[in-house]
């Protein structure tokens, strides 16, 4: 069994990036040892009863020596806004690593990741893993606030990044799927990724669309899928969706995004035709 920890960590700073994105160091040194990208922690927010529920966040970048992670937030309702309130020197239980997290397969030389806003976070986690393999990395990364896109910067040579600021245009963002197949002309990308394109729905063009080149070229595609989480641990059932089962599509199965998520491949989310 994967092994789990509940925590307290420790705040080590607590920074708002822009408008209602925040960016959070915690030293959590068991956690940070063993944490993948796509992984996630539950966080709980108060020792009181409101909110009740730890709320689930995904590590954007790894510092294993130092025992932190970073973890980018969007500040969203009661949860995200009392994180906003820690100061460094708080501290606060920590329950992870969670999930299973994106897979970097041993023979990969090129990938693409495609993200937006703080589904740029996980990828960001996967970009310094991937450079630090020698893996060619292109990033098709997108949002509505520049300086939210600026505050990747520090990914800067690790790989080609290709900054979408869309002034809230975004529409399932169709000048990334062509530029993705552009890319995909001349290189042979062994895998892609995306975090965060869209609030997640099935009928997003975009997510199709990659879905549709991936299985074209042959290769995988893995999502992250968002969801409402209570346990995070496979307990409550809570955070089950309906996926396909099998890449022929022909039946149906249910699985649970804490547990078995949140990274899924393209074909159990999306239809093939
Ligand atoms: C595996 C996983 C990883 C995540 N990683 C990150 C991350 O790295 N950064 C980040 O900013 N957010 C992330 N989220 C989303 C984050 O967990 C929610 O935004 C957070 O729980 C909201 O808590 P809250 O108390 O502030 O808002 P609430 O008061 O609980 O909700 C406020 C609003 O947000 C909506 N909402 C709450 N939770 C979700 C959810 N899971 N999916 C979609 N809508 C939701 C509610 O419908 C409501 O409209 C992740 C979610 C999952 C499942
Ligand atoms: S949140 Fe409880 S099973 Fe996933």
């Amino acid at each position: 069994m994967d092994k789990k920890y509940d925590i307290s960590g420790k705040v080590l700073e607590n920074s708002k990036v822009m408008e209602n994105f925040w960016l959070i160091k915690l030293e959590c040194p068991e956690i940070a040892r063993i944490i993948v990208p796509g992984q996630f922690v539950m966080l709980r927010l108060t020792e009181q009863t409101d909110p009740l529920f730890r709320r689930p966040l995904t590590v954007s970048r790894i510092y294993k020596e130092e025992g932190v992670i970073d973890i980018l937030y969007k500040v969203v309702g009661q949860g995200t806004e009392i994180m906003t309130t820690w100061e460094p020197g708080h501290t606060c239980s920590i329950l992870g690593p969670l999930g299973n997290g994106f897979t970097l397969p041993a023979s990969a030389k090129n990938i693409a990741v495609l993200g937006r806003d703080t589904g740029i976070g996980p990828l960001a986690a996967l970009i310094d893993q991937a450079a630090a393999k020698g893996v060619g990395v292109y990033a098709f990364l997108s949002s509505k606030y520049t300086e939210l896109l600026h505050s990747f910067s520090f990914l800067e040579g690790k790989g080609e990044l290709l900054f979408y600021p869309d002034n809230g245009a975004w529409r399932c963002g169709p000048f990334m799927t062509k530029e993705l197949e552009r890319v995909a002309g001349k290189i042979k990308l062994d895998q892609i990724y995306m975090g965060g394109l869209c609030d997640f729905c099935p009928s997003c063009s975009l997510i199709k669309n990659i879905h549709h080149l991936a299985h074209r070229q042959g290769i995988n595609a893995q999502i992250s899928l968002d969801q409402y989480m209570a346990c995070g641990l496979g307990a409550c059932q809570g955070c089950v969706v309906e996926l396909y089962q099998g890449q022929d599509q022909k039946s149906r199965c249910y699985k649970r995004v804490c547990k078995e998520g949140p990274v899924f491949l393209s074909w159990e989310v999306v239809s093939n035709g």
